[in-house]
């Protein structure tokens, strides 16, 4: 999910290294490190968790000489923020060197395998696993460096971009990816690697777009070489790049939000890679296979959280207490710790966020904690201080989300949701199995079916052009839609700065309704499941107050075009899994509306990323 960076040619590698780490910092990360072949054939591997800052200065009395080297930002994934755990990763005879972004899936196994072949491992990463494996093969094989890197990823499962080099072979930089982009910069003799064209522009624009199982050799004064997993050698395809250095950023997008609402179909493959197994249609959560029995002695399941996430609990509770029958209450966190609740000793808590740093969520956990309750957090962030302080967890394995509006985070939120709930379900046998793997199958297709949302843009955009000068807006749902209404109200106020209310749709003739006038745009969630026919009437109250209906539908829904202004269309799901689809068009209306209204999206005013403060 982070960044690479390497170089092979006749300057000095350090400095272009260092530069092409400044350059990829904005995609968020964790620690930092480089590695260097000499003159005199060593090997150096220097890496500090923090800030490339930290790197440099920890350099600055080393041996940082050489001209090829890579360099690495991580976000980590397996195994917290920690010197040990920052890549470079040596190989057993720190004859090889690695940089990874992804995450090797079956890297429990080969570790296993490696171990039994006597290696030993420094870090806690999937990505030492692999500089191991290409080792062992190398050396059991005696294969060079390009083919034990071709040979030790037939085995891998998993996303991967990684670059490699050899103490004594300085001549030669291998490269390969998986999920993970990574680009090949072709100058006059000398090579450039980068997870995106930003380390790599200023030397040159002429560029090998590395596609999925593809490896690369880069050899001084050679041509380049390119073959797949299959062995099958590929002509290299040089192209030109034409954006600037600050599109290349947001990867051509005009804003981080944008780039992050259109990241949805990967970061939800991303978090359920490994854990949702389509070949067996079931799903596997280390955290409950370990932990599931502190939630079956539970009487109940506390959810705390703040914002967005707390809209990700809201929908929570639908789950558990529907596929679980466990009664939840969800919490605001800045509340919740301040009201002297009850909490027993058998409560699950779980904290829900994108960050790991918001205090109010910090400090909700550790009343619970104080009272004994188990703690199972949901976080975006590994190492990060909220999953530090929780028994067990899952990480959404999101990326890095540099939008301070957050979209990817609270789908994978919500999916890691519905992952644990069912798991549990499954567990305790309180789901019917057909039942269970009807929601894993159907699952397992929603990172298309938003493709095929995002693919609507147009639409979208259209609709938020008529919108734009409204002052107001109010946002209905029900069941497991009245927290996507929520949250679709929370993202136009928080970018646009347009007053939004979301609200039980049937709650509407208790107060709200009043409000309700030609000028009110109204944004309905109403696909089509349980309370269909409820919604419509909620609809047509509106219509006869002449309100501005803007209705997000079901696929193919006849019955609200004839009354709704707007209709955007979503795929039909299960209905436990509808708002991974329905939440899709509210954050592209709010982004479009903020962008027509000239805001500043990706830092709205008065708001951070992380509320690190009460
Ligand atoms: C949502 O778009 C906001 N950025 C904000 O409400 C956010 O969800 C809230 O501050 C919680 O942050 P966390 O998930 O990092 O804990
Ligand atoms: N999975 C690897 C780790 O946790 C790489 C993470 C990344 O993409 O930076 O170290």
């Amino acid at each position: 999910m982070c960044g690479i960076v390497g170089y092979l040619g006749n300057k000095q590698a350090f400095p272009i290294l260092i530069k092409g780490l400044h350059r990829l910092e904005y995609r968020g990360y964790d620690s930092a490190g480089v590695a260097l072949v000499n003159n005199n054939g060593e090997l150096n591997v220097y890496k500090t968790k923090g800030k490339v800052k930290n790197l440099e200065d920890y350099c600055t009395d080393k041996d940082i000489s050489g001209t090829v080297g890579i360099a690495h930002t991580r976000w980590a994934t397996h195994g917290e923020p920690s010197d040990a755990n920052a890549h470079p990763h040596y190989s057993q005879t720190k004859n090889l060197a690695l940089i990874h972004n992804g995450i090797i899936e079956n890297y429990l196994t080969l570790k296993k395998f490696l171990i039994s072949k006597g290696y030993t491992f420094k870090s806690e990463t999937d990505t030492e696993v692999l500089v191991q494996l290409i080792e062992y093969v190398k050396t059991e094989h005696k294969l060079s460096l390009y083919d034990a890197v071709h040979q030790a990823l037939t085995q891998v499962i998993g996303a991967y971009a990684i670059g490699i080099i050899e103490r004594n072979n300085p001549n030669v930089l291998v490269a390969a990816r998986k999920s993970s982009p990574l680009i090949l910069g072709i100058g006059d003799n000398e090579f450039f690697l980068g997870s995106d064209a930003s380390p790599i522009i200023e030397y040159t624009n002429k560029v090998i777009y590395l596609n999925d199982e593809e490896i690369v050799k880069i050899e001084r004064n050679k041509e380049v070489e390119i073959r797949n997993l299959k062995n099958v050698v590929l002509k290299p395809e040089i192209k030109e790049i034409e954006m600037n250095l600050e599109d290349i950023e947001k990867g051509g997008f005009p804003h981080f939000m944008l780039k992050e609402i259109f990241e949805q179909p990967k970061s939800l493959n991303l978090c359920m890679n490994g854990r949702l197994q389509k070949e067996l249609n079931e799903i596997k959560l280390s955290g409950i296979t370990d932990f599931g029995d502190k939630f079956e002695k539970a009487n109940r399941i506390l959810i705390s959280a703040c914002g967005t996430s707390w809209h990700a609990g809201l929908i929570g509770k639908y789950l558990f207490e529907s596929f679980c029958h466990k009664p939840v209450s969800v919490e605001v966190a800045s509340e919740f710790r301040y009201r002297n609740p009850v909490i027993y000793s058998n409560d699950v808590l779980i904290p829900i966020s994108q960050s790991g740093e918001t205090a109010d969520t910090l400090a909700a956990i550790k009343l619970a904690k104080d009272k004994g309750a188990f703690i199972y957090g949901i976080c975006n962030v590994v190492g990060s201080s909220i999953s530090r302080m929780t028994d067990s967890g899952t990480y959404t394995h999101a990326g890095p989300e540099i939008g301070v509006a957050s979209t990817k985070a609270f789908t994978t939120q919500v999916a890691v949701l519905i992952m644990t709930a069912l798991s549990l379900a499954k567990r305790m046998n309180t789901i019917e199995d057909s039942q269970y793997k009807k929601i894993v199958s159907s699952l397992a297709k929603i990172p298309e079916q938003i493709q095929e949302i995002l693919d609507n843009k147009e639409q979208i955009e259209n609709i938020s052009k008529i919108f734009t000068y409204a002052k107001n807006f109010l946002y209905l749902g029900r069941g497991y839609n009245y927290p996507v209404a929520m949250e679709g109200a929370l993202k136009l106020k928080e970018i646009s700065y347009i007053h939004a209310e979301g609200y039980p749709a049937a709650e509407m003739k208790h107060g709200p309704i009043a409000l309700i006038d030609e000028e009110m745009p109204i944004v309905v969630v109403a696909p089509h499941y349980s309370t269909y026919e409820k919604i419509l009437s909620n609809i047509e109250e509106v219509k006869a107050r002449k309100g501005r209906i803007i209705a997000i539908v079901s696929k193919g829904d006849t019955e609200i075009k004839k009354i709704a202004d707007y209709c955007i269309e979503v795929p039909t799901t299960e209905e436990c899994l509808s708002p991974l689809l329905t939440v899709i068009p509210l954050q592209l209306l709010s982004y479009y509306i903020a962008v027509a209204k000239g805001r500043n999206v990706d830092q709205p005013r008065n708001l951070a990323k992380s509320v690190t403060v009460e």
